[in-house]
């Protein structure tokens, strides 16, 4: 489930810093596995369950595959095409949303959680399938590993724009442009649109959520707002912690 995020062109790093980037990796693998493990207990036989999409994600099915004898009767429905296909390759029943309603609990990661419980999402670009299954779900879990969590939001908010007019929608919203990879376009949305990354400050997370609903040509953004979140499961040096979103129990 790779990225389709750009990546920056960066100097060559000695050998040094490359043995420590590679055991920052680890260590944050280590994280996302940890937040991911304490979300798959949550699920159970029977449940109506949403998956999220991008590497955190990826733990969480490896773990909820482990168990997929004993859940099969829980039907699944995923935020992306790879996260279907991964799903139903470790043996869990995959359904399109339509077919199985409300959801039970969704469990997804997140690139950015703010201390209010705002979140920035749609590193993967699937932010708005993301979204609805987030909105569908009477429960709403986000797993992190603890370097997500930051005092306030900041770029990139990833968006999905429709394809008619991008450069107007780009000049609208000022500080945007289209994701690439390398000189090229990143891979549409599974919908068929752009996705885009808005460049510019963040500073109050909800003015900047109505004004990207509010540009013509921008079909979702990747903000998500408190009352979205159940629950926030981060891993850090520490464990796992777990803290309350905006969004009370049913
Ligand atoms: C995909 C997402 C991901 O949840 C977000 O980008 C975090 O990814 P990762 O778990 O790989 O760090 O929003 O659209």
């Amino acid at each position: 489930m790779a990225s389709d995020r750009a990546s920056e062109a960066q100097p060559p790093l000695s050998g040094q810093e490359n043995d420590r980037r590679s055991e920052l990796d680890r260590q944050i693998a280590l994280r996302k596995r940890a937040a991911a493990q304490a979300a798959a207990e949550l699920v159970r036989d029977g449940m109506r369950v949403g998956l999220g999409t991008g590497s955190t994600v990826a733990f969480l099915l490896a773990a909820l595959g482990e168990r997929a004898g004993a859940l099969r009767d829980a039907r699944c429905v995923a935020t992306s095409p790879a996260t279907a296909r991964v799903a139903r390759g470790l043996g869990l029943s995959v359904h399109e949303l339509d077919e199985v309603g409300e959801l039970d609990l969704a469990i997804d990661g997140a690139d950015q959680v703010d201390q209010e419980g705002w979140l920035v999402k749609g590193g993967g670009g699937a932010h708005t399938r993301e979204k609805i299954v987030a909105a569908a779900a009477e429960r709403f879990v986000v797993i992190v590993s603890a370097e997500k969590e930051v005092a306030r939001l900041g770029p990139p908010v990833p968006l999905e724009v429709l394809r008619f007019g991008v450069k107007s929608t780009l000049r609208a919203l000022g500080d945007a442009r289209l994701r690439a990879i390398g000189d090229r376009p990143a891979q549409p949305s599974p919908d068929g649109n752009l996705i885009a990354d808005y460049t510019g400050p963040v500073d109050d997370p909800a003015l900047l959520a109505a004004r990207l609903s509010a540009t013509p040509g921008v079909v979702e953004h990747g903000l998500f707002a408190p009352s979205m979140v159940s629950e926030i499961i981060s891993a850090g040096a520490h464990g796992v912690r777990r803290r309350a979103g905006g969004k009370s129990a049913v």
